[in-house]
């Protein structure tokens, strides 16, 4: 069994490189199944989803080559199966974009009901509901999701709630589908920005993305293309608050600075200056403790339910009540339990969690309940007085590259340690 241990208490200084984004990688790469051509993404983090994602490709008869480390070659050409594995399939949540793209191809997808973090109730009536209106049939037999269509039919989709998933798969399965389809209500994460700039270098005719109204028309042909996939906004706000967290002075490399905003802004509110250039952010904390803060998570550009874990950490030790209300989400509080044991002082009712700032965190055996919750921890560790011992680390290390490394380079006593016990699965390419 791997744990990461982390000695805190040093200020983090230096420069940290963000890697690709997660949420726009494991669209993409399903996505780049539709052209007629090989495509080449690079920017591609080096993460345990995006493994999943080619293996599945892979699996599916798709040719997958590394270029390098954070550069894929993918050339669909030899698929036919229209099945995804179902054990790959449940291990995360993106593998239900196979279902928008297999049915833009073939007519037909199967695919596992999707897994990913659990965080409550995350049904996927909305994607359901945009392949209905589009003309395809579906059903959901032993686990397994189903759609066909004889003909599909562009059309105006409504979402009666905002959701990134549904919006990305409904863009996948409207691509090539003749005539005009409008998504309303639609969400407006940077991600959904960078898939629809990859389709459309791929020939696709997509407009509005980035706004809650979004118009597909119906291409015939798609080719490969060359892409570059944006920087990672959750990745690059886990930093940012690492750095504030520790009292230290961090430079945040390889970004977009305007998908930040709605983290930057909470952090300068909290007491953090925070200096912006064209492709960084310049982090620097201070050694008194911060003040307290009321934060409600939102769809973009809202704040980022994907940062509200890591907002806990930090709040943890600043001055005052804060609370977080939780509204994307059912259950993000599962990380509570676990900085109580490093002496948070946190109470959860429902949807909302009241912070008392603490003195002191100190270190302790905790576990990682997800991918953001296990952030969460590492940023109390750092903080913390003593040693901190975080389990199952494959929850983080589905989305976050090269983390211990890229802490280390900046000055943290982190380190990947193997104990006994049993490995989490991992998918080997
Ligand atoms: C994506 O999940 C991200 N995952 C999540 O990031 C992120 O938290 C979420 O978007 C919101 O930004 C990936 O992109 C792989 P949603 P997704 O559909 O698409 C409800 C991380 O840490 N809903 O926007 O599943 C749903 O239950 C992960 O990187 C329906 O009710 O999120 C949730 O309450 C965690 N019906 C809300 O909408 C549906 O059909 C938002 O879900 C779909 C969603």
């Amino acid at each position: 069994m791997e744990k990461f241990v982390i000695n805190g208490g040093n200020r983090l200084n230096g420069d940290v490189f963000i890697s690709g984004a997660k949420n726009a990688a494991v669209a993409i790469i399903p996505a780049a199944i539709l052209g007629e051509g090989p495509c080449v993404l690079e920017n591609v983090p080096n993460i345990n989803d995006v493994t999943v994602c080619l293996k599945i490709l892979s699996e599916m008869g798709a040719e997958v080559r590394l270029l390098n480390k954070n550069t894929i070659q993918i050339d669909a050409k030899h698929i036919r199966d229209t099945v995804v594995p179902y054990e790959m399939a449940r291990s995360i949540r993106a593998s239900y974009y196979f279902l928008g793209t297999l049915l833009t191809k073939f007519n037909h997808a199967k695919v596992s009901m999707p897994g990913g973090c659990a965080l409550g109730d995350r049904p996927i009536d909305q994607h359901l509901k945009c392949f209905k209106a589009l003309g395809a049939n579906y059903s959901i037999e032993h686990g397994m999701v189903e759609i066909s269509a004889e003909k599909l039919a562009g059309t105006q989709i409504y979402f009666d709630k905002i959701t990134v998933g549904a919006t990305i798969n409904a863009m996948l399965a409207a691509v090539k589908v003749e005539g005009l389809t409008i998504l309303e209500n639609a969400a407006r994460e940077p991600h959904i920005v960078d898939l629809a700039n990859f389709l459309n270098s791929m020939g696709a005719d997509i407009m509005g993305a980035g706004t809650d109204v979004i118009k597909i028309r119906g291409v015939n042909r798609l080719v490969g293309t060359n892409y570059a996939i944006i920087p990672d906004q959750i990745e690059s706000g886990t930093y940012m608050v690492a750095a504030a967290a520790t009292g230290g002075d961090v430079t945040i490399r390889n970004i977009i600075p305007k998908h930040l905003e709605p983290i930057s802004s909470k952090l300068t509110k909290m007491g953090v200056l925070i200096e912006e250039s064209d492709d960084s952010l310049r982090v620097v904390g201070s050694n008194r403790p911060y003040e307290r803060m009321n934060l409600k998570t939102m769809p973009h550009p809202g704040f980022p339910t994907d940062m509200q874990p890591q907002f806990a950490a930090l709040l943890t030790l600043s001055n005052g009540t804060s609370i977080i209300t939780e509204s994307i989400y059912e259950d993000r509080f599962r990380y509570v339990d676990e900085l109580r044991r490093m002496g948070a002082d946190i109470s959860v009712d429902g949807k909302v969690a009241v912070i008392e700032g603490v003195e002191k965190l100190t270190g302790a055996p905790v576990k990682a309940a997800d991918l953001r919750a296990g952030a969460a921890l590492i940023i109390a560790g750092l903080c913390a007085k003593g040693s901190t011992e975080i389990e199952d680390i494959y929850h983080i290390e589905r989305g976050y590259e090269d983390m211990a490394f890229k802490l280390r380079a900046i000055g943290a006593n982190i380190e990947k340690r193997k104990f006994p016990g049993p490995d989490a699965m991992r998918i080997a390419l």
